[in-house]
């Protein structure tokens, strides 16, 4: 890593992140049921049937964990609550999965880290989705809720709050491809997913600033298309694409409008008076979460809409099969600041790759992964210089763990768990990034 702290401006933070359900341990502390316990259950869906469990008991072991945040020089850790942890039912409160997050905070405090907490990263209790999930209103509802709870509870302590992890995950992934929990493909549930987990959103960061709790954000991943070809119907389909992913609630959290072009498609579906709820999505936010991996290719395909396909990727990819593009992260900070954010604080809340990542005397050799981030700093770099205002770039992840669908096979950590032994080893990524953090050469 030929980069040191101080080719970024004073004050930035580097930071690295997990979520509950890819970490945790679902089973321990009367966790209640989630849909990504039955969606793991359902044959088909995620690699080797896994579900989160066990995952890389962090629940028991989270004071290691929290060593290896604060001997890789890390500023900040970013996490999340479990939502049916501390309400098994989305309702009633599990007073053990609260005291659980009270002494998390206090961990990652005692280490002089910044505790950045992330309300919901995807474990929906199962009372709720029995009840239609993302796709019913009371589950926005219900999550203002929660918000309540948490903010009042760890407002004091807590750094900054994003209130959703990738909305665009939530909604599309999980309803209109099917790839997430809880594995529908309904245009129609897409769409009322998306308004309703905008509107959670919306909900959730008026319940926070109730609650006294300060620093508020949301986490948005973007994926920015790349017509396949120059034709005007890739171009389209390509734009039809960024709409419905890219700027979808982008737009919606900052400007308080969904994208025509997403429209086109979606607006019939939508929920009645949809429109009266933009203003409460819309509210101010204190900062703007930034998750970039990849770019997608995109050619226009026949059948209703939206009516693209992805290609294949072109050159370098991950273990995920995902095309390595650093120079697109410095294009879509560039572009989110000149078209939405402005001078509102952008944090790259997360950045990383998988790769077959294996232990072999002791230690791991993931060179690649070291590459990936450097290049990725030095597009962060490029943005910075740019005049974006920049506060931070986050790490995913600190472990290997539960990468939802593909279970335990793919690894995005910069520490190894062995999923048999549960044992933690700092792979060369680490020891890269922490020589770099600590201001000295490896
Ligand atoms: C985004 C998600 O927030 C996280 O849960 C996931 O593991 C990573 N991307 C890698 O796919």
């Amino acid at each position: 890593m030929d980069l040191t702290r101080s080719d970024f401006p004073p004050g930035f933070l580097f930071g690295t992140a997990t979520s509950a359900y890819q970490i945790e341990g679902h089973a321990a502390g009367g966790a209640g049921p989630c849909h990504w316990d039955s969606f793991a259950a359902t044959p088909g869906n995620v690699a080797g049937a896994a579900d989160g469990r066990i995952a890389c008991d962090h629940y028991h072991r989270f004071d290691e964990d929290l060593d290896l945040v604060a001997a890789g020089g890390f500023d900040l850790y970013r996490f999340s609550t479990s939502w049916a942890r501390v309400m098994p039912d989305g309702e009633t409160v599990n007073e053990d999965g609260l005291d659980f997050y009270d002494r998390l905070v206090d961990a990652i405090l005692a280490r002089d880290l910044r505790p950045a907490l992330t309300l919901y990263h995807w474990e929906l209790p199962s009372a709720l989705a029995d009840r239609g999930g993302w796709a019913n209103r009371e589950t926005a509802e219900r999550f203002a809720g929660f918000a309540a709870l948490m903010g009042s509870r760890l407002g004091d302590r807590v750094w900054s709050w994003a209130t959703i992890n990738e909305p665009w995950c939530v909604s599309w992934l999980s309803h209109f491809d099917g790839h997430h929990a809880p594995g529908l493909r309904d245009i129609r549930a897409t769409a009322r997913a998306m308004h309703h987990v905008s509107l959670a959103h919306g909900l959730g960061l008026a319940a926070l600033r109730a609650h006294g709790a300060g620093n508020l954000g949301v986490v948005l991943n973007f994926e920015p298309a790349r017509p396949e070809s120059d034709r005007a119907e890739d171009i389209a389909a390509a734009d039809r694409h960024d709409a419905t992913y890219n700027r979808f609630f982008v737009q919606a959290m900052t400007r308080g409008s969904y994208p025509e072009t997403a429209l086109d498609g979606l607006e019939r579906h939508l929920p009645d008076r949809w429109q009266a709820d933009m203003a409460t999505i819309a509210a101010p936010l204190d900062w703007l979460g930034v998750n970039y991996y990849t770019i997608r290719r995109i050619t226009a395909a026949a059948g209703p809409w939206p009516a693209w396909r992805t290609a294949p990727p072109r050159g370098q990819v991950t273990d995920m099969g995902w095309e390595i593009a650093p120079e697109a992260l410095t294009a879509v900070l560039t572009w989110l600041a000149r078209e939405y954010t402005g001078t509102l604080p952008l944090l790259i809340t997360e950045n990383g790759m998988a790769a077959p990542d294996a232990l072999r005397g002791g230690a791991v050799r993931d060179d690649d992964r070291t590459a990936y981030i450097c290049a990725h700093l030095n597009a962060v770099r490029e943005a910075i210089a740019g005049g974006v205002p920049l506060s931070g770039y986050v790490v995913w992840s600190l472990l290997d763990n539960y990468e939802w669908a593909f279970g335990y096979f793919k690894r995005f950590g910069l520490v190894h768990v062995g999923f048999e032994s549960l044992q933690r080893t700092p792979k060369a990524s680490y020891h890269a990034l922490a020589s770099m953090l600590k201001g000295h050469a490896p």
